[in-house]
């Protein structure tokens, strides 16, 4: 079995008796493996390195190095490197001496190998032509490099690195990536990386660890993170242009067809699909769809079961377009930072329970959610731009003062040379039901099929 270089056993920092920065946080990181903390602002991923390296001490839990515990090691005995954002070099310094640093405070060094050492971190970051410049004759991205070289100096065991790139433009950004991801793999060493860049997470980690408020909401491979989120955070924070996300509840009608019904539009399988029945178990329940543009393809105006909504933005990126796509509705969350789902009335769903759904209980339906989910529109919309299920969206109670954000928007990708449509174009739009995340109010993905075996 591998060694875990980074092992972190029920890790939990609460400053201050308020509520965790990190909250029971597992986590193991081999040897040679990169793995990247992402997640938004406060969500632990700092605190996180800092107890690792031992600047921290964690209000519960133990970390382990090369599968040592080193609670009681103090920074300077645990043989981590870090480069953090605001990475300092001493200005009076050259390279060469920002370089050596570490290696000064340690026993006896002789210059010689102080020397060797230096020239041979600086090869790896690729400085070793600067040595003898000052830190402000450097560029940002050598400046990047110079404080890398001296983390692995003194030759680590595990790489901590916390948004290092952030203060670099954004050429750099991209190149530095590639390298540092081959600078640890070159040396071997588990690496913990934070960052809140999704295009950083996917192109450099091995694993990805989701955060929010303090724990790891999935952990997996990029492709896994992407393209199998367990939980409606995850599909929020991953994927460009971002996952649309619609308030939706289900109905069943026995023998005819399982809905998804979005307020002004629904999603429909007909029964005779397997996963109807499946779908059709969450009678009643408001849910979440999570739409990307690998599940919404353009298709005729005339396709039956498809959602037609207004072209309200169109972006063109060279060999594709993505076209933006009201679709009515309402979005689940406002801004992933702040993503919370919005509070089921306890009431709702059993009132929901009793109306059967249909064309017949519509009225009575929609007085009863009416009456319990004060909503936000000062004059609803009329009937007819409604499906016969009754579903009324519901804000988060937070926002019911403000407008509401009516307007679900979902993105479909055109792949060029095709027809672009233009802004204020009506299109339609087909949607691949596999392809769909669905979400109950907790957040949890609920599953139309049996997952396959990998
Ligand atoms: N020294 C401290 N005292 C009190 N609270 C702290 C301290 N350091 C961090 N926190 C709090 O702990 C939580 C996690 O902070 P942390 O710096 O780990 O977040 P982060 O994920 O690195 O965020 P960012 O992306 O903004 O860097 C935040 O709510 C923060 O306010
Ligand atoms: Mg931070």
């Amino acid at each position: 079995m591998r060694m875990s270089a980074i092992a972190l056993r029920g890790v939990t920092k609460v400053y201050d008796g308020d509520t965790p920065a990190v909250d029971g946080v597992d986590l193991d990181v081999a040897e040679g493996e990169f793995v990247v903390l992402l997640g938004p602002t406060g969500c632990g991923k700092t605190t996180i390195l800092r107890i690792v390296a031992g600047l921290e001490a964690a209000t519960a839990g133990s970390v382990y190095l090369d599968d040592q515990p080193v609670d009681h090691l103090p920074v300077r005995q645990r043989r981590v490197a870090m480069v953090f954002q605001e990475f300092a070099l001493y200005p009076h310094l050259s390279v060469a001496e920002n370089i050596a640093f570490p290696l000064r405070t340690e026993p006896s060094p002789e210059d010689a190998v102080v020397n060797a050492r230096v020239l041979e971190a600086a090869r790896l970051v690729g400085v070793d032509d600067l040595l003898r410049r000052r830190p402000s004759q450097l560029s940002g991205g050598q400046r990047q490099r110079v404080a890398m070289a001296r983390a692995i100096v003194r030759r680590p065991k595990a790489f901590l690195l916390d948004e290092p790139l952030s203060n670099v433009d954004a050429a750099v950004r991209a190149e530095l990536r590639g390298e540092i991801v081959r600078l640890t793999k070159t040396l071997g060493v588990g690496t913990l990386y934070v960052t809140h860049d999704q295009t950083e997470a996917m192109t450099m980690a091995d694993r990805i660890a989701v955060m929010r408020r303090g724990r790891i909401e999935q952990l997996g491979t990029p492709s896994e993170i992407y393209s199998d989120p367990k939980r409606l955070f995850v599909a929020a924070f991953v994927g460009t242009p971002r996952t649309s996300l619609l308030q939706a509840a289900v109905y069943r009608r026995p023998g005819t067809e399982a809905v998804l019904d979005l307020g002004q539009q629904a999603i429909s399988l007909p029964w005779s699909d397997p996963r109807a029945a499946v779908l059709a178990a969450h009678h009643t329940a408001r849910i979440t769809v999570g739409l990307r543009p690998e599940a919404l393809r353009i298709v005729d105006a005339g396709t039956a079961d498809a959602l037609h909504g207004e072209v309200v933005h169109v972006e063109h990126l060279g060999n594709e377009v993505i076209v933006l796509v009201d679709i009515g509705g309402v979005p689940t969350a406002t801004g992933v930072s702040q993503l919370e789902l919005p509070d089921t009335p306890g009431a709702l769903t059993e009132a929901v329970a009793e109306e059967a759904p249909g064309h017949h209980g519509v009225d009575a339906l929609r007085e009863t959610l009416a009456r319990l989910v004060p909503h936000p529109h000062a004059t609803p919309p009329p009937a007819t731009a409604r499906t016969p299920y009754g579903f009324y969206p519901v804000y988060e109670p937070d926002s019911q003062q403000r407008p509401p954000a009516l307007g679900g928007t979902v993105a479909v990708r055109v792949a060029l040379p095709a027809p672009v449509p233009r802004l204020g174009d009506t299109i339609t739009v087909a949607v691949e039901v596999d392809r769909v995340f669905l979400f109950d109010h907790a957040g949890e993905r609920i599953r139309l099929d049996i997952p396959r075996e990998i």
